[in-house]
């Protein structure tokens, strides 16, 4: 694992992050690793989308920020191309899509198999794709929540690592339940990177392990009130 050190000598590890629009996860991992619970470097914020609000909030934090702009691109093999080439310039060892909203290809996603993380505003397998919370409601679930998981090259499937549950309420609608799913990706994105960071999250042979003991479907079982 490439490392860089910080000023205490720890070495640390690299960490990009992809986004497409507001990047309040982002700001939570910002934020994680500025109050000293996240011992990662934050290398780069990269967005598909110029003049998002993400981009602000990391330039805010001092992160250089790049943007490559899909609509430039013909297709989706050259847009990844030269996604790839602009993460790779900072030789990250984790790659963490933050509310990165493209399909990506599969020589992309096998680039950084085991070594790129998503976060998803559903319990995975269920609701992958858009407009989870609307789904959730028209369903009539009980439960609802948010999965961090490794990235396979399909989409919303890779193996999951990390789930967080809310429940839905009698008068919810799409916009409220997001905020509640939405506190909960704040929480457990953070913890996702860093176990990763510490070594203790692992994608081997296509299964999840925590502390070398293989997860099930679900991941890591947090408890409402684990932090980092
Ligand atoms: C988050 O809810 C994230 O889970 C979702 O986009 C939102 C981004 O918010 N991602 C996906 O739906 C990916 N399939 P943010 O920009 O404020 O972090």
């Amino acid at each position: 694992m490439t490392v860089t050190q910080s000023a205490s000598s720890q070495p640390r590890t690299r960490v990009l992050v992809l986004i497409s629009g507001n990047g309040s996860n982002l700001q939570a991992l910002i934020d994680a690793q500025r109050s000293g619970t996240l011992p990662v470097e934050l290398v780069a914020v990269i967005s598909n989308r110029p003049g998002v609000k993400g981009l602000q909030r990391a330039e805010s934090a001092g992160i250089p920020t790049e943007v490559v702009d899909h609509t430039l691109f013909d297709n989706r093999d050259n847009f990844d191309q030269a996604l790839q080439q602009t993460i790779d310039a900072y030789a990250p060892d984790l790659v963490v899509l933050a509310g990165f909203m493209r399909i990506l290809t599969e020589r992309f996603t096998h680039h950084y198999h085991g070594r790129m993380l998503n976060i998803h505003p559903s319990l995975l397998p269920k609701y992958q794709g858009l407009n989870t919370h609307e789904r959730v409601l028209q369903a009539g679930d009980a439960e609802h929540g948010v999965s961090v998981h490794f990235v396979t090259a399909e989409l919303d499937g890779g193996p999951v690592a990390l789930q967080a549950r809310v429940p839905v309420l009698p008068d919810d609608d799409a916009n409220r339940l997001a905020q509640r799913v939405l506190q909960q990706e704040h929480r457990i994105y953070p913890l996702a990177v860093k176990w990763f960071a510490q070594g203790r999250l692992r994608m081997v042979d296509g299964r999840v392990f925590m502390d070398s003991e293989p997860l099930g479907p679900s991941g890591y079982p947090i408890d409402n009130h684990a932090s980092i």
